[in-house]
């Protein structure tokens, strides 16, 4: 596997591979890397000629300075992983090489970013969409892969994608979760045992509110999942939301939109975690 960590190799790189016609299928990551992220490598894999994979852990899209402080590094482990996984060239530029000065640009997603994640973190999205920008623009994929487990993060790429007309195919994966049903995530490493053991709770009252609304109204659901993880006083849940999929915006009837996605976010101490169903999902 490749290792690059200069803006201008992996820009010269990229255009030798398309200059030789090769398909190229792009994982962005941050790292830590675990199996949710190790399926968008393998799919990448089986649909490209060529895999790469960049680890970046962006710190403009953290609204919180502990948190990006903290977040897992492991990039020794993370090369292994990806060698193993078949990827075949892995970008992994520093801070300061990516950005070279503070990016000014500003993105606005309208009413896509005033809910969940970007009602609950002001400029993470702005700071995914400047990274993810660069990103497209250096490594010039064909197919470009990312996880439903940041649902509102597809939602607001796609958009992205669309009014920018950036040259190439999203595809979203399914999450990866543990046998417990806890979503992967790299932030688990950082939940102590008591907390990790709590953890599975996040997914069972989300198959609760999945279960409820068969046959309860949205409000009356949300209250009884919101009940279930207030009896667990070391959860303290941020948001539960359900959502047109498309949209993200709250509905009060599972009838109101074609796909409904329950999404919520919670801490854990200082780890905060989120997580998503789809009601169409098994
Ligand atoms: P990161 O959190 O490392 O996630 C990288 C990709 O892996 C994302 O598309 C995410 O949705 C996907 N992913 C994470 N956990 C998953 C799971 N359990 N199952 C399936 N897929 C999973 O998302 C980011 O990094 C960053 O915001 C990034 C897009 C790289 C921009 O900095």
């Amino acid at each position: 596997m490749l290792q690059l960590s200069s803006l201008s190799d992996i820009r010269r790189h990229s255009e030798q591979l398309r200059k030789q016609s090769f398909k190229i299928g792009f994982v962005p990551t941050m790292g830590a890397l675990h199996q949710g992220h190790l399926s968008l490598i393998k799919a990448a894999k089986s649909q490209n000629d060529v895999v790469v994979c960049s680890i970046f852990v962006n710190p403009t899209q953290f609204n919180n300075a502990e948190d990006y402080r903290l977040y897992p590094r492991l990039p020794e482990s993370d090369a292994h992983m990806l060698e193993e996984a078949g990827c075949d060239v892995l970008f992994i530029p520093s801070a300061e090489e990516m950005y070279q000065q503070k990016p000014r640009l500003t993105f606005s997603f309208g009413e896509l970013e005033q809910v969940m994640e970007g009602a609950h973190r002001p400029g993470h999205f702005n700071g995914v969409a400047t990274v993810v920008s660069k990103l497209f623009h250096l490594v010039k994929p064909h197919q470009a892969y990312f996880g439903q487990k940041d649902l509102q993060q597809f939602a607001i790429i796609r958009q992205l994608v669309d009014d920018l007309s950036f040259d190439l195919q999203l595809v979203c994966f399914p999450i990866v979760r543990e046998e417990d049903g806890l979503a992967m995530s790299s932030r688990n490493r950082r939940l102590t045992a008591e907390q990790r053991a709590l953890a599975p709770r996040l997914y069972e009252a989300l198959q609760l509110l999945k279960d409820n609304l068969k046959n309860k109204s949205v409000a009356e659901a949300k209250k009884e999942a919101e009940e279930f993880l207030a009896a667990f006083p070391e959860i303290k849940l941020e948001y539960l939301e359900v959502v047109d999929a498309q949209t993200l915006q709250p509905i009060t009837g599972v009838k109101s939109a074609p796909q409904v996605a329950l999404c919520l976010a919670a801490f854990f101490g200082e780890v905060r975690l989120i997580d998503n169903v789809l009601l169409s999902e098994e």
